[in-house]
């Protein structure tokens, strides 16, 4: 593939880890523990071959609401994530930022992931956003309180452009989304990065997450190669 058809900015939807546990009848967690494999695998493949920018969906603002002991266990697999792969993701550079409100998470997890982006803040490989806590309505809310915080202090004088909004988000400073995926068959955003997805190109592999693998991940990479994007425009 050529570096042309590359897309700048991946964002995955990590979806079916629990449908994958019932497949195999095995504990909602081991499905979790499973779709962790997964994603090594993809952050390795992704900085090898020189994507700017992967961000991945670990937990919504909305996943609060599943039941309190997977909630726990998922927050102690962050935790464990953080530290077991940090050295690596190091060594190849990667640089961890996290999307989302992290005063929201256990303070186990808050203080695994401000050490992981401390440590890695002047790595120049992979930027590797890491969506926990995040839900994209929160975001946009957070990013219109912001504004009129400085509305009111004064500090406002032109009338807000969208580049206004976009400096504001968890993504400030980065490319848009290029290209989303979402395992599992299932075909929505489920609050993830919406207003960053505005011309993304989307695909849906049937696959659930912790069957998914670099070659699926190769696909996607070659089907966004041949999508026509025009951006409103139209094609010569
Ligand atoms: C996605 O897998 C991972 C998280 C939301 C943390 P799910 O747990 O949503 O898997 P399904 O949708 O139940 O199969
Ligand atoms: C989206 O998946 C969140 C993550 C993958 C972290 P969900 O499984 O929570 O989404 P819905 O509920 O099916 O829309
Ligand atoms: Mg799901």
């Amino acid at each position: 593939m050529t570096n042309a058809g590359l897309p700048r900015h991946v964002a995955i939807i990590m979806d079916g880890n629990g449908r994958w546990a019932k497949q195999h009848a095995f504990s909602v967690m081991m499905g979790h523990r499973k779709g962790v494999e997964t994603l090594r695998e993809i952050i390795r493949y992704s900085s090898d071959i020189g994507i700017e920018v992967l961000s991945l969906y670990a937990f919504s603002t909305e996943n609060w609401s599943r039941p309190e002991p997977e909630v726990a266990a998922l927050m102690r697999l962050i935790v464990e994530f953080f530290h077991s792969e940090i050295d690596e993701l190091h060594e190849n550079k990667v640089k961890i930022r996290i999307l989302g409100d992290i005063e929201g998470l256990t303070a186990s997890a808050r203080d695994a992931v401000i050490q992981a982006m401390n440590r890695t803040r002047d790595n120049t490989g992979l930027q590797l956003n890491i969506a926990l806590n995040y839900g994209a309505r929160d975001e946009l809310t957070r990013v219109v309180n912001s504004l009129v915080q400085d509305a009111r202090e004064g500090n406002l004088r032109e009338a807000i452009g969208w580049e206004d909004i976009a400096d504001r988000l968890y993504t400030s400073g980065q490319p848009d989304v290029d290209l989303l995926i979402r395992t599992s068959g299932e075909q929505r955003l489920s609050n993830f990065l919406l207003y960053q997805s505005a011309y993304a190109e989307m695909i849906f592999p049937q696959k659930l997450w912790p069957d998914y693998t670099v070659a699926d991940y190769q696909d996607a990479l070659s089907a966004f190669a041949r999508r026509e994007r025009r951006f409103g425009g139209r094609s010569t």
